[in-house]
């Protein structure tokens, strides 16, 4: 079963409280469980990483990668300017689809760059929650194209 690996960067474990107007009231463990009923209709695995540190982000990539298919990513602010992250994803060389719950294009400037965009397939940006299960069914659909 292929493995999808879906990461999420700094303060997104704290979901459901932060600026709810921006990022909804879903906590990270929701979002979670709703990949993984998703997964099981879709037939693939996934794996989850949520930190703080870039490092940790860039370790578990290095980790997991060579085993995985694809990956979601919602890095955070490190979206802006986390580039030993964005080296890490180049490295990894696996479709990579970009989330982000708010649409960062429609919000302050510094947040409209994003160092990963380039990397990415393509991104999903203002659909709230709903933007993971989107880019986990683009990402299966793929998969099974390439085929
Ligand atoms: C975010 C947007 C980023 O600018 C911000 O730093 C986040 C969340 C989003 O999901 O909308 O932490 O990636």
């Amino acid at each position: 079963m292929p493995t999808i690996l879906v990461l999420n960067g700094p303060n997104l474990n704290a979901l459901g409280r932060r600026d709810p107007a921006q990022y909804g009231t879903v906590t990270l463990a929701e979002i979670e469980q709703r990949l993984r009923l998703r997964a099981t209709e879709l037939g693939v695995d996934l794996r989850f990483c949520q930190s703080n540190h870039e490092g940790a982000l860039v370790d578990f990539l290095q980790a997991n990668a060579q085993q995985a298919g694809g990956l979601i990513v919602n890095a955070g602010a490190l979206t802006h300017y986390g580039l030993s992250l964005r080296d890490a994803l180049a490295d990894a060389r696996l479709p990579v689809v970009e989330v982000h719950l708010s649409n960062i294009h429609a919000r302050e400037e510094w947040r409209q760059k994003s160092v990963i965009a380039s990397l990415a397939i393509g991104q999903v940006s203002g659909l709230g929650w709903r933007g993971y299960l989107y880019a986990l069914d683009f990402l299966a659909q793929h998969r099974a194209e390439a085929k």
